[in-house]
């Protein structure tokens, strides 16, 4: 199959507002045997759930990144939005000073990811998400926060931080089953807000301090998140454009829980004084050793494929078999739509399933 340049060069011409190039940019696609594109202007429809699936993937992380900027970002043209909260940028600077820089970094990335995807799939012809009328749920309190209606709750997270443990272990493999212990046992096993809810929370200090850790260890949850997804998808993925894009995004994803798996090491060890949450020295027993050492940020070899083959440093997991309703899964247990509807969830896990049910070469 050829590439879809031709549509590339056109697509300012079919977002221009011109409805009708759709149509005809299909017919010119039919002329080049490319699979079933009648009812997404040069698509498959696999392609096409598996764009709309991480277009509603990228809307939801955007969403909860600018609600880390507005508190703890740089608040500017690229990332507006919020004024800033001064103690809990200080925090999250204990973790590294560059903080607030990557975190609008990071923000204005997946801005990026969602606004890409969905021009792509209208310039094609294709149906575009938009979550919009899930944006429900509540604003922090704080001062720097817009007072909007929010699609993920950052305020309630049961963050699991076994991706620490994942990527320093040489013997395991999720796509092999096996499970791995949490860096910090605490904010696996209870309910911890990322954020300052209010004013209240930025006092005393270690309690702030320990949101602001729990953010850094979020970060990277969320990263480790995309870093799987967008491999584990392309897999599914038929033309080499929409490959493209997702070998071009993914990475991207990538290196971002790169930077949050450094930064995470940084988190200062404490208890925090209202609820008793700690963060252990990861570098001391009952932690330290390969599997906890805070420097050990490069991902070790570990089996992949089969354990026949010798050990390879991979991004894990890969398996592409429910992919997608695997990340909704672990996106809703992280507590991210704690308080969204029952509508919210029929639609999204809808965008799942039928990005699992692509495959690769099919219409
Ligand atoms: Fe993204
Ligand atoms: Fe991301």
């Amino acid at each position: 199959m050829k590439p879809l340049e031709h549509l590339t060069s056109r697509r300012s011409f079919v977002l221009g507002g011109l409805a009708a190039g759709a149509g005809t940019l299909g017919a010119g696609l039919l002329e080049n045997k490319i699979p079933a594109v009648a009812d997404t202007g040069g698509l498959t429809p696999g392609d096409a759930a598996i764009l709309r699936f991480l277009a509603a993937a990228e809307i939801l992380e955007t969403d909860l990144w600018q609600q880390y900027n507005e508190l703890g970002g740089i608040q500017d043209a690229e990332v507006p939005g919020g004024s800033g909260s001064a103690a809990y940028t200080g925090a999250l600077a204990t973790l590294d000073a560059d903080m607030a820089q990557y975190i609008h970094d990071n923000t204005e990335d997946e801005f990026t990811h969602f606004t890409f995807i969905n021009a792509y799939l209208m310039a094609h012809g294709a149906q575009t998400v938009n979550l919009d009328r899930f944006r429900t749920l509540p604003s922090s309190k704080a001062t720097g926060a817009q007072q909007i209606g929010r699609l993920t709750n950052l305020m309630q997270l049961t963050v699991d931080t076994s991706w620490w443990t994942r990527y320093r272990s040489r013997t395991k493999n999720p796509d092999f089953g096996d499970t791995f212990p949490q860096a910090v046992p605490g904010l696996a096993a209870g309910q911890f807000p990322a954020i300052p809810r209010n004013d209240g929370d930025l006092s005393p200090d270690d309690h702030l301090q320990a949101i602001a850790n729990t953010a850094g260890f979020h970060f990277g949850f969320i990263e480790q998140g995309g870093t799987s997804l967008y491999p584990s998808l392309a897999q599914r993925v038929t033309h080499p454009e929409v490959l493209r894009i997702l070998l071009s995004i993914g990475p991207t994803e990538t290196q971002h829980f790169q930077t949050w798996q450094d930064k995470a090491g940084n988190a200062r060890p404490l208890t925090d004084p209202t609820n008793g949450l700690t963060f252990p020295d990861l570098n001391s027993p009952p932690f330290g050793g390969e599997d906890f050492q805070t420097n050990l940020i490069m991902p070790e070899p570990t089996v992949f494929l089969s354990r026949k083959f010798p050990v390879c440093s991979v991004i894990r997991p890969t398996e592409t078999q429910g992919a997608a309703a695997g990340a909704v899964k672990a996106l809703a247990a992280d507590g991210l739509f704690r308080g969204q509807s029952q509508e919210f969830f029929a639609v999204i896990n809808d965008l799942a399933t039928k990005a699992d049910a692509a495959r690769h070469g099919t219409g």
